[in-house]
Formats: structure tokens, C-alpha cells, sequence
């Protein structure tokens, strides 16, 4: 059967475990990788900007012997996508040319269709809507800092997008609390919330919004944060930054945990905006680990998908 990586829903407790067990050996002994995708072939749609997501699976996948096609959607050179082909045409003809395809596009219905009418597996580098990749790399560097993720709560700060969904499924495939702090006005998804939330009761542990961020910090152990304008949102990005006033992580809110918590973010930043530069730049901050690990994670999600090391 073919799998992919449309969101986290794909992949059980176990398949998380598995993919962050496998991403720090390809991190510690990256040479016993380095043929496994070996006549392999894999495309990267990219509709939308990305400096970490492109590089680090391009490199990555050459990391693995792997070819990489880095291709988009736009422009004279980009795909027929761009000029209405549609995706379950591409599907089926990329399906005849390579073993994989990573892409990052507006709409997950893109991504949920190409796996639909393809056969090889389909890998979502952002969509509106996930981000799994990341979340995946954060929680890489969450037990690579933390020891474990188990038991452990995490706090998101900001407003509600792709990164704090993904964050929300990642939580109870991890063992760990996922609470989002976000203004009223940008709401968490509902039906993301209400999955993520039947997942952690399953798993025993909790998943959560609250409209008070230094109520919601309270005894974790990382912060977590995003920019407030994401892609697509640019004309909005007065009005936004205007809601959510009061969400910044500041000094003040890590102190507000009462630990020594961890600081992550997704990248790129905006100091000054969803995040103190002091705290970036801080004592708290693991930020570049946490974007290193995406190349690390990513190699693990490639080589399960595409058959080069084992689920088990
Ligand atoms: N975090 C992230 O996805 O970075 P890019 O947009 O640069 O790929």
C-alpha cells in the first residue's frame, strides 16, 4: 500500500516514534544513508516561497543517493499546473516519471489529490491548512533538548495556522500537551481541534485553546512561535498584527512559564513582532537546531515512504 504524509493523521503514535527514532540516527550516522534512495527520483512542487522546506529536502534527498526535480508552479518555466492541468492528470503523469512527490501549495485538497489519483507516495511540505514536516523536526528537537517528549507540555503562541494544526496532531502521537494560545478573533480549526482532542483523550494527554497567553504558558516547558502574517495573508497583515497585540513572547511570558522553558520557532521570524529579539536570540532559544532537524526529519519521512528503511 502506498503512504504518504498529507498531514500527521497519516501516521500513528508508533509511525511518529518510528520517524523521529530513525531522523537522529540519519542525524548521528548519516553515512549509512547515503545510497538508500539510489536511482530514486523525487519532484518538489513549490507554489509558494521556502528557503528551509526546499533546501533541506533537496539536500537531503541527494544526502540519500536520491535525484531531486525542483520545480514550480508559476512562470515561464513552471508546471502546467500553473496554466490549469489538473491535478489528478498530474498525478497520473508523475506517477509514469518518479518515486515521490514533496509539495507545498495553498489548498491541501492538492495534496489530498494528487495522493488520490497517484501511486507513489505524496509528501506535504505546508499547505494552508498543515505543516507536518515541521512539526515533525520540532519534535525531533523537543526530545533532543527535553530528553522526552512524553509528559511534556508545549505552548503555542500566536495566531492559529498550519504550524499550530500540525502542532495540535503532533501532541498526542507524542505523549505530550499541546496547548494554542490565540486571540479570539483567529480561531484554532474546529475540526483540526476536534481530532487532535479525540486523539489526546486516546492517548491521555491534553490538547486545548485559551484566549490568555501567560494563563496558558504556565509550567511549560517550550514556547512555541509562528509570524503573524503568513503566506497569502499580506494585504491582512495590518489587521492582524493589530488582533493579535498582547501574543508576543517576551521575556516576561518565558518567565511566566516558571521553568527554564525552551524556545522554538518555525522561521523565518520577525523580531520585534511575534517574538523579542532577546528571546530569539537568547538563552531559551533553539530556533536554528530546530530548522537543522527539518533536513534530518525529512531524510526519515523519505526513506519510510520510499522504502529505504523500515517501519519496524
Ligand atoms: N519553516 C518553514 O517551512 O520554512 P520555509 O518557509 O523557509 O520553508
Amino acid at each position: 500500500m502506498t503512504r504518504h504524509l498529507r498531514s500527521l493523521m497519516d501516521f500513528s503514535a508508533d509511525d511518529v516514534s518510528r520517524v523521529i527514532d530513525l531522523a537522529a540516527d540519519v542525524k548521528r550516522t548519516p553515512g549509512a544513508y547515503a545510497t538508500r534512495l539510489a536511482g530514486r527520483s523525487v519532484a518538489m512542487i513549490f507554489a509558494k516561497q521556502s528557503t528551509r522546506t526546499r533546501i533541506s529536502f533537496e539536500v537531503g534527498i541527494h544526502q540519500l543517493g536520491g535525484q531531486a526535480l525542483s520545480l514550480s508552479t508559476s512562470g515561464g518555466t513552471g508546471m502546467q499546473m500553473g496554466r490549469g492541468e489538473t491535478v489528478e492528470d498530474t498525478a497520473k503523469v508523475l506517477s509514469r516519471f518518479v518515486h515521490a512527490v514533496v509539495i507545498r501549495t495553498f489548498g491541501q485538497d492538492q495534496v489530498d489529490g494528487l495522493a488520490a489519483h497517484g501511486s507513489i507516495p505524496i509528501i506535504n511540505a505546508l499547505t494552508d491548512m498543515f505543516h507536518p514536516c515541521q512539526a515533525l523536526a520540532d519534535l525531533l528537537t523537543l526530545r533532543e533538548k527535553l530528553g522526552t517528549t512524553k509528559g511534556k507540555k508545549l505552548v503555542y503562541v500566536g495566531a492559529a495556522n498550519n504550524v499550530s494544526n500540525s502542532l495540535m496532531l503532533a501532541g498526542p502521537r507524542a505523549g505530550m500537551d499541546v496547548i494554542v494560545a490565540t486571540p479570539p478573533s483567529l480561531p484554532v480549526n474546529p475540526e483540526v481541534l476536534a481530532r487532535a482532542q479525540a486523539d489526546a483523550k486516546a492517548a491521555g494527554t491534553i490538547v486545548a485553546f485559551d484566549h490568555d497567553p501567560v494563563r496558558a504558558v504556565k509550567d511549560a516547558d517550550a514556547i512555541y512561535a509562528d509570524t503573524w502574517v503568513s503566506m497569502g495573508e499580506e494585504e491582512q497583515a495590518k489587521e492582524l498584527i493589530a488582533k493579535l497585540d498582547g501574543f508576543r513572547v517576551t521575556r516576561k511570558l518565558m518567565d511566566a512559564t516558571g521553568k527554564d522553558a525552551l524556545f522554538l520557532h518555525c522561521l523565518p521570524a520577525h523580531r520585534g513582532e511575534e517574538v523579542d529579539a532577546e528571546v530569539m536570540d537568547g538563552r531559551w532559544s533553539v530556533v536554528f537546531d530546530e530548522a537543522e532537524n527539518r533536513l534530518h526529519a525529512q531524510k526519515a519521512v523519505l526513506l519510510l515512504l520510499l522504502g529505504g528503511a523500515s517501519w519496524s
